[in-house]
């Protein structure tokens, strides 16, 4: 007895293999994906830009050189997601129109402004050790060049995250001033980092259907969670302090307990008006005019070699 198509995609669901772009797949999981990969790339490409900001203003040759390297990753990783996405049959432009057009998300956390050099520390750490949180968890989602994509990405990230950390480590053992520097820095960035991970489970339109499909593995709230549990130690080690009044060890379930989000604040910035979601999407859309003679000459490039190659054959 032939079994349905639908059925196939169940049974590969449930039996934790990866669906691949040329595998039959509900039109619903392909718009999800192409929803979140396409956002995805957007955080990365989008998340250049705060700290684009210290390029030239970074304290020493070293700092620059990481901070360097990190901001050119994190283009790279755009660009393998903008990759994955339209294996699921999205165009490049299409992608890059919504985000101009306001009509795509891009993570909260890079509406945010990077006011001292303690925020390369603090975006390191906080911001690239929640994308890493999320983002392993991501390793084993359902769909193939996603996952493949994040295996490659998760490696770099975790030296974000070490570089940033290294800044807050510094700064935490310099003067009085570079101490109060970093902890301002934590202040700033602590509560837009948890708010990384989205809406409660009970608020998040997504998770259900998302989970039963394993693009989700872990939950928005046991991700963030997770980065708590982890994060609040590294706090300590550095001697700053946490700016959440309500956090405090739970014995019984070995995990931390901490204070109320500002949901208000959070959609308030996921629908754009957070303080630099106008600055950051002119930005992009005039890197992205200026770009257009790159893009030309590329394509121009290609298709001399293409002319060649053929002509070699005919
Ligand atoms: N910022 C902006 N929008 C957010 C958000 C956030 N932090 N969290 C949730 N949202 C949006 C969702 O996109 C969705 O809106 P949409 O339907 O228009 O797309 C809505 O809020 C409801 O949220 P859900 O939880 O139901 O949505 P998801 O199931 O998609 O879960 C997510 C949200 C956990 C962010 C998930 O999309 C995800 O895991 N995405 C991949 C990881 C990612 O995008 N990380 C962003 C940071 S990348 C980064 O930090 C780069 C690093 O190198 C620094």
């Amino acid at each position: 007895m032939e079994i349905s198509l639908e059925r196939k995609f169940e049974d590969k669901i449930a039996e934790d293999l990866k669906i691949e772009p040329q595998d039959w797949m509900p039109d619903e999981y392909r718009k999800t994906l192409i929803r979140q990969i396409s956002q995805h790339a957007h955080s990365e490409v989008v998340g250049m830009l705060p700290e684009a900001n210290w390029l030239t203003r970074a304290p020493s040759l070293k700092r620059k050189i990481a901070l360097l390297a990190k901001v050119q990753d994190e283009g790279g990783h755009g660009l393998y997601l903008y990759s994955a996405a339209e294996t699921l049959g999205v165009s490049r432009d299409k992608m890059i129109e919504d985000l101009h057009s306001g009509k795509a998300k891009y993570s909260s956390i890079f509406n945010y402004p990077s006011l001292t050099w303690a925020d390369m520390g603090a975006i390191g750490w906080l911001v690239d050790g929640a994308a890493i949180m999320n983002q392993v968890a991501l390793c084993r989602t359902s769909y193939g060049p996603y996952a493949r994509a994040m295996v490659r990405i998760c490696k770099e990230e975790s030296f974000h995250q070490r570089q940033g950390y290294q800044i807050m480590l510094t700064l935490s053992n310099g003067s009085s001033e570079q101490k109060e520097m970093a902890q301002d820095a934590l202040n700033r960035w602590w509560w837009p980092a948890l708010m990384m991970f989205g809406p409660k489970d009970s608020d998040s339109p997504h998770s259900e259907q998302s989970t039963r499909w394993r693009i989700k593995r872990l939950s928005n709230d046991e991700l963030r969670q997770k980065f708590v549990d982890a994060t609040v130690p590294q706090a300590l080690f550095l001697g700053l302090t946490v700016p959440d009044k309500d956090l405090k060890w739970d014995e019984k379930t070995n995990t931390y307990q901490f204070g109320d989000i500002n949901w208000d604040e959070f959609w308030t910035v996921v629908k754009g008006d957070g303080p630099c979601n106008k600055d950051r999407i002119q930005t992009r859309i005039k890197a992205y005019q200026d770009g257009e003679w790159v893009r030309e000459a590329a394509m121009a490039y290609a298709d001399k070699q293409q002319d060649r190659s053929s002509k070699m054959v005919g």
